[in-house]
């Protein structure tokens, strides 16, 4: 998958430039930085850094979708209507567009959602923007596709409370939704639980975060952003070490980490794959239209931007599950603090009115021809599995080593033939992988799962 591996790219860039960040700009210092350079307070090797960040945010060109529900006008269009209908709860009040408002980043302005009973939720309502890429749904990475996280809402009897066949019943009484769902399935025009949530699953990944001002910088505008945003920009990529999770053009990399938040009852991702060594973490969310949808975090914890910022500066609680993705003890100065903000805001689209998605055409992922290399040993240097694609004959073990400096993994396979679960593999540890039969198999990291790696297994012999 091509966008896999341009992401991870992306990483092998921003440490890169992470080092260059800390120990170029301080020997730069003596000769470059003319007089136009300091009046806006950037250093030569800050610009030529600054340049090269550009390429780590290019907006993707199509929104990958799965070949099982591709997406048509008809079928975005009868999710967009299923997600504003309050009738897809028991009590006909609460839609999905409730909690997931369009004018709150599609979150709902609350620290912690609340349900078709009025019961508070244990966590708070996340942006849906940008999910089409997300390997994982929920704070905790519980579900594996748009499609499977649609029914779960509705039927949560403490969400939505409604059965998806009551549902599905419910709404083929309405002409008008019969005749919509035809449209969106000409091969099976049924009003059926499947239908309803690819339908909402399609709607929800043309949920693309509308270009802004960064992306303006991004293509080559270099008025587009101040001397007080670029700053920040350097400084979320150098020092405050934000990069090292908030990735790409999206700013997220998908994976699951503690960031030693003050509140560690919710175990998170930890609870979901049975380690505790990932316990408190959640989801990286996207930061695209960060603006609109405070309160911030899984438990709606941090108010403001701002106290985001200070949690990052001096408020990390120091606790086992802290990743090393994680620096300790910033120590921001008041003008780096404004810096990290004034970037922050360029990545939300101004004005009161909820912006529109950005439209783009969608593709499958293309299933790419696997290299005849035979590969014993795969290496996770820089969270990406390195060869990513591997055959191996029958019989033989496959090994994956994990070696580096610092960073933990959960390699796993989670197919009808092979359940394979590595344990936490700490930095040092290689596991060794046994195929059960010949076939195409994908392993994954459960803390980092934009990491892949595709296993095509031969059968024995000559
Ligand atoms: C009562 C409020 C509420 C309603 C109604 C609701 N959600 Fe959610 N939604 C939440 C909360 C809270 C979470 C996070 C739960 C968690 O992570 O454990 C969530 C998570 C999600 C996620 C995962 C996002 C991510 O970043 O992984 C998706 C997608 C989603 N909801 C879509 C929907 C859809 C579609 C509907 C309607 C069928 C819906 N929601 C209805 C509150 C709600
Ligand atoms: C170790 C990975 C990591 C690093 C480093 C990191 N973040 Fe985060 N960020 C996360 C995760 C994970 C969450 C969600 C945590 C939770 O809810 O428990 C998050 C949440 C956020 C949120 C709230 C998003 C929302 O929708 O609620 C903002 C804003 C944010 N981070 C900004 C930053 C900034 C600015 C920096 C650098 C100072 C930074 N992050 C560094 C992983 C990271």
């Amino acid at each position: 998958m091509g966008w896999h591996r341009l992401a991870d790219l992306g990483l092998a860039v921003a440490l890169a430039i992470l080092l260059i960040g800390t120990g170029w700009a301080v020997a730069g210092a003596g000769h470059g930085s003319d007089a136009v350079e300091a009046a806006s307070g950037l250093a030569a090797a800050d610009a030529a850094s600054l340049a090269a960040l550009r390429t780590l945010y290019r907006r993707p060109e199509v929104i990958p979708v799965p070949p099982d529900n591709p997406i048509t006008p008809a079928k975005a269009d009868l999710g967009a209507r299923l997600f504003q209908d309050p009738g897809l709860s028991g009590s006909g009040t609460l839609s999905c567009a409730s909690c997931h408002d369009a004018a709150r980043g599609f979150s709902d302005g609350r620290p912690r959602a609340i349900g078709d009973g009025g019961q508070v939720l244990a966590r708070r309502s996340p942006t849906l923007w940008n999910l089409a890429w997300a390997p994982f749904l929920f704070w905790d990475g519980r579900a594996a596709s748009l499609e499977a996280q649609a029914a779960m809402p509705i039927e949560e009897h403490a969400e939505m409370n409604q059965p998806l066949g009551a549902l599905a019943e419910r709404l083929s009484a309405d002409p008008s939704y019969r005749a919509a769902f035809a449209r969106a399935f000409p091969e099976e025009p049924a009003v059926s639980p499947a239908n309803i949530v690819r339908a909402l699953a399609a709607f929800e990944r043309t949920l693309v975060s509308p270009r802004t001002r960064f992306d303006a910088w991004v293509e080559g505008d270099d008025t587009a952003l101040t001397p007080a945003e670029k700053r920040g920009l350097l400084l979320f990529h150098g020092r405050a070490g934000c990069a090292n999770c908030h990735q790409g053009w999206a700013l997220t990399d998908h994976g699951f980490y503690d960031i030693g938040l003050p509140d560690a009852s919710d175990r998170g991702r930890g609870a979901v794959l049975g380690l505790p060594q990932v316990d408190h973490a959640f989801k990286t969310p996207t930061l695209r239209e960060i603006g609109r949808r405070g309160p911030f975090m899984h438990d709606g914890s941090l108010a403001t931007l701002e106290a985001v910022i200070d949690h990052y500066d001096r408020g990390v609680v120091e606790r086992p599950t802290l990743p090393p993705e994680l620096p300790r003890r910033l120590g921001l100065s008041a003008t780096e603090r404004a810096d990290l903000l004034a970037f922050l805001g360029t990545l939300t689209v101004p004005g009161e009115e909820p912006p529109s998605p950005e439209p783009l055409p969608v593709a499958t992922p293309e299933t790419t021809a696997m290299p005849p290399a035979t590969a014993g040993r795969i290496s996770q240097r820089g969270r990406r599995f390195d060869p990513g694609r591997v055959t191996v004959p029958v019989g033989t073990l496959l090994e994956v080593v994990n070696d580096e400096e610092a960073t933990a993994h959960n390699v796993r396979i989670d197919d009808p033939r092979l359940h394979f679960n590595s344990g936490i593999q700490d930095p040092g540890e290689t596991v060794a992988i046994a195929f059960p039969e010949p076939g195409r198999y994908v392993a994954f990291c459960g803390i980092h799962p934009r990491m892949r790696l595709e296993v095509e297994v031969r059968p024995a012999g000559p």
